[in-house]
């Protein structure tokens, strides 16, 4: 893989460097119609300043972190009581009352972008060109969930009760727009809420709270809940007077939550393993481009990122496709979230256990195509890894490791690379590049995930677009897709034997 004769293979002009990589679609947001990507690079670039000049300086959040710890079961039950008595009220507002707080909030969050973009980076370690979309997503949320709750209120008559108490639990990778979408989808529905953030997360869910508090959801109705263990936690989650947890997080919580509770009403969206299928008749340089920014997108922290690329036919031996992989991928520009310049952040812990493995250790018969480095001695910040050579059924192609490491496989049909991409216990995103409608029909019928994406990156589903949520053990529970139409029917009970209880 010689750089040297890069310019050989493709045209200097078309090459994916990082220059190219900012104009890698922006989430177009349902309300802030942010498709022309020009201006928003230019405002990140604005944002960006304002951020460097004062990372740290904010206190947002600082002090409701410090008073919404919880410490014991005391404590706790009177979170409970709190929820239970004036919390309730917020159920017997109208649907627009609540609407319109909701819209309220969706406004606060965009007057405050700078400063949420500034605690995602200090604290979560979020680059600009991540946090932004992430303000918009948050912001789509509320005013999305804000006329759906109005929609309900129409259709639903006395018919749905919602239920008395949620819980959310969301987790630190999209540490503001999942738990505000969790949040004001259940607030939206009529129920008074509990959340408890990511610990590594804190003071982004902190943030959330105090915008949606300022938009004037009473403090009974929303209540946020730090814990000092993770018992107090389970005991947050099992507590029989919370009708609905909405866990965004690993399988393996989803599981040890429902450990907790035998009839524990989970909505639970969970991991991911996702994979992007390339064609021979797809435009190569667009999918390089794609592959690079699903997967390295906040260093590939992110439950919908691209793990697997699986390389169909010619495109295996392509060294246009290769190239364009290397240039993009070694170019990408990693530093710490406050430099406006950064493309790939921190982790936002150092690489441990599988993770660790993924970014040092190779399995038989696999070589990097590009070997990660770690940049400093905190263990967080690495350039990213591309393996190839991964085999079907090894490790790499099964597990999923939340970092900055691509794996490359190939195929010599596309059937058989669906068989590759199905054959992981996850569904949670997928990607195929192909110019071919029967390649693509294909493809459709037989990848089995909850989000599809046809010549598009796997990450930042648009709310109202691209409801999001996946199959197999990528969801637990019960449950449709976050953003999308269906989302607040299953936060309570329908029918006349709900109302009557
Ligand atoms: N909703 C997030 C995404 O689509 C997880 O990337």
């Amino acid at each position: 893989a010689s750089l040297a004769a890069l310019d050989d293979v493709v045209p200097a002009s078309h090459r994916v460097q990082n220059r190219f990589l900012p104009a890698a679609p922006m989430p177009t947001n349902a309300f802030h119609n942010t498709a022309d990507t020009d201006p928003a690079i230019a405002a990140n670039r604005v944002w960006g300043r304002a951020i460097l000049a004062r990372a740290g300086a904010s206190t947002l959040g600082i002090n409701t972190v410090e008073t919404s710890m919880v410490r014991d079961h005391d404590q706790l039950d009177a979170v409970f009581a709190i929820a239970t008595s004036e919390g309730a009220h917020w159920s017997a507002l109208s649907a627009e009352a609540r609407a319109e707080i909701l819209h309220r909030a969706g406004e606060i969050l965009e007057v405050r972008r700078a400063d949420l973009m500034e605690v995602m980076a200090t604290e979560a370690g979020k680059t600009l060109d991540q946090s932004d979309p992430e303000v918009s997503e948050a912001i789509d949320f509320a005013h999305y969930y804000a006329e759906q709750a109005k929609k309900l209120g129409r259709i639903s008559g006395a018919d749905f009760t919602p239920a008395k108490l949620i819980a959310v639990i969301p987790p630190w990778n999209f540490p503001l727009a999942i738990p505000a979408g969790s949040t004001l989808a259940a607030l939206a529905a009529g129920s008074p809420v509990i959340i408890k953030p990511a610990a590594l997360a804190r003071r982004c869910g902190a943030v959330m709270v105090e915008a949606l508090w300022e938009a004037g959801v009473p403090r009974s109705a929303l209540q946020l809940v730090n814990v000092t263990t993770r018992e107090l936690a389970s005991a947050l989650v099992a507590d029989p007077r919370v009708e609905r947890v909405i866990l965004t997080g690993g399988y393996e919580t989803a599981e040890h939550f429902r450990s907790l509770r035998e009839d524990l009403p989970l909505l639970a969206e969970t991991s991911g393993k996702n994979s992007i299928i390339v064609t021979p008749s797809a435009d190569l340089d667009l999918a390089a481009k794609d592959v690079i920014s699903s997967a390295f997108g906040h260093a590939g922290q992110k439950c919908s990122a691209t793990s697997l690329v699986i390389l169909v036919g010619s495109v295996a031996t392509s060294e246009r496709f290769r190239h364009q992989l290397i240039d993009g991928v070694t170019s990408l520009t990693v530093a710490y979230a406050t430099n406006p310049l950064a493309q790939m952040g921190p982790l936002i812990e150092p690489a441990h256990g599988k993770l660790l493995d993924a970014l040092t250790t190779l399995d038989t018969g696999e070589t990097w195509l590009v070997a990660p480095q770690q940049l400093d001695g905190t263990g967080t910040l690495w350039t990213p890894g591309v393996r190839e050579g991964v085999a079907a059924g090894s490790h790499f192609h099964l597990t999923e490791y939340f970092g900055p490491v691509l794996g490359i496989m190939t195929a010599t049909t596309l059937d058989e690379a669906i068989g590759l991409a199905n054959a992981v216990e996850f569904g949670l995103t997928a990607g195929i590049h192909s110019l071919d409608r029967q390649e693509i029909g294909l493809w459709l019928q037989e990848i089995q995930a909850g989000n599809l994406y046809v010549n598009r990156g796997t990450t930042g589903a648009v709310v109202q677009r691209q409801p999001f949520g996946g199959w197999k053990k990528s969801a637990v529970g019960a449950g449709s897709k976050a953003g999308g139409p269906n989302y607040l029917f299953g936060l309570g009970t329908w029918g006349i034997a709900a109302s009557s209880d």
